[in-house]
């Protein structure tokens, strides 16, 4: 994640590294939280793809203006079951009740060959507990409980299909060849982390934050919860929204390696967690999709000219993920100029 001062102990697992830190001197007051979601855009992935040139054309325009002008979107009729995300959220909450917190910090210590972790507060002005695995292009998860792998597994299945349609239309809308963000990131063995999160009610909370603000490493950023409620994205005016996701849609992301890519059009996506409002015990899971480990990701020359200079000079998605905290992406002066 785009991270700023101070800097946080790092966990030991190599990949899994993918982490917050927080910005806790420069978060946005809480006076200028939007209560009501009123304005952010949905994008009907069918539509995306529709026989219709003139229902495509608009879903594309859509998906075009989200990306360019917020950030992040809903994403709806994406083709998931239902059952399917419910799963999912339903296999995270047996994690979390059946296992005892003695077993889950079996994972704390992880071997740099691990590709699970856990986590309690890890990180300076935190209150979450959180289990992160790799989901693609290998399947890593706790043996137990079963249901947990299961329902994991066939959701990050489902989920590829989404991931390959959005890169064809967010290729498209750049005025990209279809398929260039899935061959320019290697999308077959690209890398996606998952992270599940739980924010307890009445979590022993040393601040009102459960997540700091930040962005996340990858193309995008897919996640789903199962309550509203703690989750604000920083909207286009500078303020913070209460994200109200729709019943079983996504709310997708764009990452820092799509804002590499584009040189900049495109903007990683500010995001934090809070949970002083937290009624109730609240579960999410946060996918970043990355490139390949090897992929070496620099702007395409199509963004850059006299006007727009290189802004990035580029790294392997592997350097930029061990390089947690120093690599390009300007989150603090970017929430900086918000104020
Ligand atoms: C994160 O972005 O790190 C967590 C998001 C959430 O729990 O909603
Ligand atoms: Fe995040």
């Amino acid at each position: 994640m785009a991270q700023a001062s101070p800097v946080h102990t790092q966990e030991t697992c190599e990949h899994t590294n993918i982490t917050s830190v927080p910005f806790s001197n420069i978060n946005i007051p809480m006076d200028s939280v939007l209560a009501v979601d009123e304005e952010s855009p949905t994008i009907d992935f069918l539509m995306l793809f529709s026989d219709d040139p003139i229902q495509q054309s608009k879903a594309l325009d859509n998906l075009s203006n989200a990306c360019d002008e917020y950030g992040f979107f809903y994403l709806v009729n994406h083709g998931v079951p239902d059952s399917v995300i419910e799963g999912a959220l339903e296999g995270i909450a047996d994690f979390f009740e059946v296992t005892k917190e003695e077993e889950r910090k079996e994972y704390v210590k992880s071997s740099p060959a691990d590709r699970i972790m856990w986590g309690l507060n890890s990180h300076a002005g935190e209150n979450r507990e959180y289990l992160k695995v790799v989901a693609h292009p290998q399947f890593h998860c706790p043996a137990k409980p079963a249901s947990l792998s299961e329902a994991l597994e066939e959701y990050f299945k489902r989920f590829q299909d989404v991931k390959i349609g959005l890169a064809r239309a967010i290729s498209k809308i750049l005025g990209l060849e279809e398929f260039y963000i899935e061959k320019f990131f290697n999308l077959k063995s690209g890398f996606d982390v998952s992270a599940m999160n739980v924010y307890p009610p009445n979590f022993q909370s040393k601040g009102s934050i459960g997540v700091p603000s930040h962005t996340d490493p990858g193309f995008f950023v897919s996640l789903i919860q199962d309550v509203n409620g703690g989750l604000q994205v920083l909207s286009h005016k500078g303020k913070w929204i209460n994200v109200y996701i729709p019943r079983n849609a996504f709310l997708i992301q764009i990452g820092d390696h799509l804002e590499i890519l584009t040189n900049g059009k495109y903007k990683s996506h500010i995001h934090q967690v809070v949970v002083d409002n937290n009624k109730v015990r609240r579960i999410s899971l946060a996918t970043l999709h990355g490139p390949s480990l090897d992929t070496l990701v620099i702007p395409a020359t199509k963004f850059v000219d006299h006007l727009h200079p290189l802004g990035y000079r580029g790294m392997t998605y592997k350097e930029s993920l061990e390089a947690n905290g120093h690599h390009e992406i300007e989150v603090q002066s970017r929430l900086e100029q918000l104020r």
